[in-house]
């Protein structure tokens, strides 16, 4: 096919994207051949909080770039090495790309796949550092691995029906799980979610799924907050000057909880007055302040090496000024890093086929044309609280 019979988000400089015709996929990544991979027609991609970074220009994503980890598609074609999936499958995507074959993959941890990143462990699509490979903001993309990688829904008809929901298994209701199950979240748990973006609503129905007893989230943008508390979560606003352990003693009666996640990371505000100013550490140490001595954070929030936009010369290189003698003096743990998505991705989406949540009313997921994700980026970077679809093909009449 020629090259205008796709098209995708392409980042072009620091607040811009642009929708652009790109090449149609090929079953190769430059040089290396992808016969294990497919095509997918995308049927849903989302916009994620992590490419608000590279578009905020907070990282070194190259111009160019196209963008888009957050996939679901119905396979068109597959690769002579593909035996299992079937063209007409739909299908979720990890957003890790992962070769099912390295010592990682092989214990379960395909978010530091050995084998798709010359760089560095683990791969995504259409991020910086993550191995080139191209992203599924677009009509059509190319996945790799795709007998290992890809999940299989087992009723078109229902996939469709339920694909607001099914959309978030590709990066943020496992995401939000991840958080929470590393923070150590059980039935009864108290748990404080830092962020109400759509990580951090995720987290907090994942927690909700686990039995949590009462899930707190903290944001300063008051939209975010009450989409947060319409499923049921208490919320604090952090635009107050009161401290962290007396907005938790106001909500519980006392000045700490069970478990924390950081759905947040980097570019984290200030709490209080000055909340329009960033302060890379303060998830971090507000975390530790208010979680049980003994406690977990969960940290799915992203942290960068590199962050050409920082204020202080240290957190340009990622050196933050982390209270980390307080965690230690807590004999505190934290799990940091991409979620292994695919690991929870099968229980997660039996979650959803049997009304087990509601995951895509809780991030509110919101429809919106390829041609207009130029405007959702932008609405999105606003702090609406909407988690923004694209929809490629207008499948959703939207
Ligand atoms: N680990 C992973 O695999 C993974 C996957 C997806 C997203 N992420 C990361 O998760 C984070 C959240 O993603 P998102 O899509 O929800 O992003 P988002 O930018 O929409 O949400 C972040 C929210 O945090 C709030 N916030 C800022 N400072 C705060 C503070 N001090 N305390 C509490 N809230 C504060 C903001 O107001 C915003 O609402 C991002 O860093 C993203 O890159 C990681
Ligand atoms: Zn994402
Ligand atoms: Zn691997």
């Amino acid at each position: 096919m020629a090259s205008a019979d796709n098209r995708g988000v392409v980042y072009r400089g620091a607040g811009t994207v642009a929708v652009e015709d790109i090449a149609f996929p090929e079953l190769a990544l430059g040089n290396r051949k992808c016969e294990h991979g497919v095509i997918l027609k995308v049927l849903t991609t989302n916009i994620c909080g992590s490419d608000q970074h590279m578009v905020r220009g907070r990282t070194t994503a190259p111009e160019g770039l196209v963008l888009g980890h957050e996939i679901t598609g119905e396979v068109i074609e597959c690769g002579r090495d593909v035996e299992f999936v079937k063209q007409g499958d739909i299908v979720s995507v990890p957003f890790n790309v992962a070769c099912g074959r390295c010592r990682n993959c092989r214990r379960g941890d395909t978010h530091i796949c050995l084998n798709v990143n010359p760089e560095r462990p683990g791969g995504a699509y259409g991020y910086v550092d993550m191995g080139g490979w191209v992203g599924g903001q677009a009509e059509y993309v190319m996945v790799p691995y795709a007998d290992f990688q890809l999940l299989v829904f087992p009723d078109n008809d229902q996939a469709m029906e339920k694909i607001l929901d099914l959309t978030m298994l590709t990066d943020i209701f496992p995401t939000g799980f991840h958080g929470c199950v590393t923070a150590g979240v059980q039935p009864g748990s108290t748990v404080y979610i830092a962020g109400a973006g759509p990580v951090g609503l995720a987290a907090a129905a994942s927690a909700q799924l686990l039995g949590a007893a009462c899930v707190i989230v903290g944001d300063m943008k008051p939209p975010r907050l009450e989409q947060a508390q319409s499923f049921g979560c208490e919320t604090i606003d952090l635009r107050q000057d009161a401290s962290m352990p007396e907005l938790i003693e106001s909500v519980l009666g006392v000045p700490e909880v069970d478990a924390a996640v950081d759905a947040v990371g980097f570019e984290a505000s200030c709490h209080g007055h000055n909340h329009s100013h960033e302060q890379p550490a303060t998830v971090l140490n507000a975390t530790m302040e208010i979680t049980q001595a003994g406690g977990r954070v969960g940290i799915p929030g992203l942290y960068v090496t590199e962050d050409p936009g920082a204020s202080s010369e240290d957190a340009r290189h990622g050196n933050l000024s982390m209270k980390f003698g307080l965690g230690w003096a807590k004999a505190m743990s934290f799990h940091t890093g991409q979620t292994p998505a695919m690991r929870y991705q099968r229980q997660l989406m039996q979650a959803i086929l049997h009304e087990k949540t509601h995951i895509g009313s809780a991030v509110n997921a919101t429809p919106i044309s390829l041609d207009e994700a130029s405007r959702g980026y932008a609405d999105f970077d606003s702090g609406v609280a909407r988690k923004f679809v694209l929809d490629p093909h207008g499948v959703l009449n939207s």
